[in-house]
């Protein structure tokens, strides 16, 4: 069983900030950033709560679903930024929604939390008939624990959120969700206040001396290496689940961190870059945002079109990864 997409909203602060301004606050200049990531700009969310730009998102999207919030039996959040330890996000949406009949909970599977929850979705729709519709939404403001005194991670991040209204469907459907846990220490910000002094028996958790602890922390170079062998893995093996190559896709969303993965990606897939629907340049890296930001944008320019084949992947902390393939 499948799942269609009925409508997709989203929502981007009005604030950005370029690659020029990035050189106020540190050593950096637009053509590295340009020519490292294809990120011209970004958006950022300021004091703006996630779950509010995930609300403007939803609300869009069920709008344009046309349909009653009474009848969503299921919201998924995926955040790496959620405002608050509890409630959930979800949670706040299901009442700020009127969706008084729906399951709510929220999701952190990284920037793969799009793909995670897609699937997610699929599954309460597929064992449970009474569920008539479920909402998905994507709400980050990364902007919240980037350190904007380290050069490598600051210029990658942006804010925005993205929703999708979906119901069950017996069009074409695969996924393929992985995790490699070795890699947790690659890519990281802590949450809880933990003494950095406090050491523990662990591989992953010896304290993490690196400063400073409640910031995002990320190996680049690392994080690369497995990036840009996880989508086509990701891809594959959702692929083979069906029997399709990447010939038969008519468009790839891949997680939009950095435009030299998209590009390593195709040509590891051996597709063209055309066929990718890119907008880290102007979106930047929006985590699990940047999937259902970048498929909405170009459903509402026209490009991806009902009957087309999609793979949406992604990838991100945890290690995380993981494809969808649908047919919108
Ligand atoms: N402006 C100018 N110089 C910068 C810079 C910046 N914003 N950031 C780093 N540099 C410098 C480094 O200090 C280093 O200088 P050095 O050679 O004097 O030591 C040099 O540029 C090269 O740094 P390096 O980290 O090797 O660059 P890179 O080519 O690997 O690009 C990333 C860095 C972060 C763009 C790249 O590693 C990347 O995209 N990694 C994956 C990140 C990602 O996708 N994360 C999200 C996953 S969900």
């Amino acid at each position: 069983m499948g799942i269609n997409i009925l409508a997709m909203g989203s929502y981007l602060p009005e604030q950005t900030l370029t690659n020029d301004d990035f050189v106020k606050f540190v050593d950096t200049n637009d053509e590295w950033i340009r020519t490292r990531t294809g990120i011209c700009e970004r958006h950022m969310a300021g004091w703006e709560p996630a779950w509010l730009m995930g609300k403007n998102a939803a609300l869009k999207a069920i709008e344009r679903a046309g349909i009653d919030p009474k009848d969503i039996g299921l919201i998924i959040v995926s955040s790496v930024t959620s405002d608050f330890l509890t409630p959930s996000m979800a949670s706040i949406l299901q009442y700020e929604l009127g969706a008084e009949n729906a399951a709510a909970f929220d999701l952190n599977a990284a920037c793969s939390g799009f793909v995670y929850t897609l699937d997610t979705a699929r599954r309460f729709l597929e064992t449970d008939s009474s569920m008539k519709y479920a909402l998905v939404v994507s709400a980050e403001a990364l902007s919240r624990f980037t350190d904007f005194e380290d050069r490598g991670t600051c210029i990658l991040f942006g804010d925005g959120a993205a929703a999708a209204v979906i119901e069950s469907s017996d069009k074409l459907y695969s996924s393929f969700l992985a995790s490699d846990g070795s890699g947790a220490r690659k890519l990281f910000a802590r949450n809880c206040h933990v003494a950095p002094e406090v050491k523990v028996e662990s591989d992953f958790d010896d304290g993490f001396p690196e400063k400073p602890i409640h910031k995002l922390y990320q190996d680049g170079r690392e994080v690369y290496k497995f990036a840009v062998k996880a989508l086509p893995h990701a891809f594959d093996s959702a692929a083979e689940k069906i029997g399709l190559t990447s010939s038969d896709m008519d468009w790839f969303i891949p997680h939009q961190a950095n435009i030299r993965i998209i590009e390593t990606a195709a040509k590891n897939l051996h597709i063209s870059t055309d066929k990718f629907i890119v907008t880290v340049d102007h979106h930047g890296n929006t985590s699990s945002a940047s999937i259902p930001l970048a498929l909405c944008e170009a459903i509402e320019k026209g490009d991806v079109k009902r009957g087309q084949k999609l793979a949406l992947i992604g990838f991100g902390a945890g290690l995380t990864y993981g494809s969808v393939i649908i047919e919108y």
